[in-house]
């Protein structure tokens, strides 16, 4: 009964994926290769009907965090033949570790985990491993432990360096040959801040630029906010480039900056880049507030529902599965980037010049 549930599902999911338009890629560099089946699992799950998912959420920090847990709810919908059980962990790793533990007492289907942050996955994982539950991660990595089925997310690390890329030649454009960069990094120890981080850094390394300084503004506005104000304090006429890493802090960056007299984005002294291209980012850009908005594409949830619904029916998934990503720029002097990403590929890739109909587009 589940079995023929599942690959009813499967159907479902293709056709919803297929309406999405956004297709993830799987390089052949990424190790993406088949992570076997669900198996006994899938077919020994409490009730006949619908397929219970827990879903562990980071928390709700961020725009791009709200249109994500949109996308997982309406992919994993009751229409679509689950039961998801949702937790916000409100960026708290005891939290979620909790909520994993939970959905394995529960016996849940299956279970679905956006890590906050990469690290002490292990124990836990081994648990629901013993228990016979899948784990799907989405979003972010877990780097300690193995013992998942299967990944969907995005490559972090490319976000960097491409943001990395496009400041080497937006500052060759303009003739700036002196950098000198206060970074925001994201929430400390979560795979999304340590890809830009060492991404972004590569880029800084190679073409001696000056990061002064690099401190967490937990991918919040008020964060972003708070660690800008005091930037303006300590380095008032000291940089010219700010990286926030993500559109929130970015939000905040900019109320600092304004109100400390600063002037930023295409008109400014100061170049700002973000990351997420949300709706709202790319309204900044289109403004001209934002220099550059690198995406981090959280519509995952139909993929993630789509690789629960092949496991389900005893069908082998991709191990890794990365989200389509573009590059935005708020001008058109600039048409493409070319660096080399972390699989050690030079690659060139279009930049998006901002319009109206951009940010319509736009999640
Ligand atoms: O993990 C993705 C990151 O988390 C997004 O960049 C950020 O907005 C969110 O909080």
């Amino acid at each position: 009964m589940k079995k023929f549930l599942a690959l009813a599902l499967s159907l479902v999911m293709a056709v919803s994926l297929a309406a999405c338009g956004t297709s993830p890629s799987t390089p052949a560099a990424s190790g993406s290769g088949s992570a076997g089946s669900a198996g006994s699992a899938a077919a020994s799950g409490s009730g006949d009907q619908l397929i219970t998912v827990g879903f562990a959420q980071v928390g709700h920090e961020s725009d791009w965090r709200t249109a994500s847990t949109k996308s997982v709810q309406e992919a994993f919908s009751k229409d679509n033949g689950f039961d998801l059980q949702f937790v916000d962990c409100d960026n708290d790793s005891a939290a979620q570790l909790e909520a994993v533990r939970n959905f394995i007492e529960q016996d849940v289907d299956y279970i679905v985990i956006d890590p906050i942050v990469s690290t002490g996955w292990d124990t836990v994982l081994t648990e629901a491993d013993d228990a016979g539950i899948p784990v799907i991660v989405i979003d972010r990595t877990i780097d300690d432990s193995d013992k998942y089925i299967s990944w969907v997310g995005s490559e972090f690390t490319n976000e960097g360096l491409a943001a990395g890329a496009w400041l080497k030649d937006y500052a060759a454009l303009k003739g700036i040959s002196e950098l000198n960069i206060l970074v925001i990094e994201g929430t400390t120890g979560s795979s999304a801040q340590i890809g830009r981080t060492n991404g972004f850094k590569k880029l800084a390394d190679e073409n001696g630029w000056k990061i002064i300084d690099s401190q967490s503004g937990d991918f919040t506005q008020e964060g972003g906010q708070k660690v800008m104000e005091s930037y303006c304090k300590s380095y008032a006429g000291q940089f010219n480039v700010v990286v926030c890493q993500n559109d929130n802090e970015a939000f905040g960056a900019e109320d600092a900056m304004s109100a400390a007299g600063i002037s930023y984005g295409v008109d400014g002294d100061v170049i700002l880049i973000s990351f997420d291209a949300c709706t709202a980012g790319l309204t900044d850009v289109l403004a001209g507030k934002i220099n550059a908005d690198f995406q981090c594409n959280p519509l995952q949830g139909p993929f993630c529902a789509d690789i629960v619904a092949k496991l389900a029916a005893g069908d082998t998934v991709n191990k890794e599965t990365y989200m389509e990503e573009p590059w935005y720029v708020a001008e058109d002097a600039l048409t493409e980037i070319t660096y080399t990403n972390n699989a050690g590929n030079e690659v060139t890739e279009p930049l998006v010049h901002v319009t109206q109909d951009v940010v319509d587009a736009a999640y």
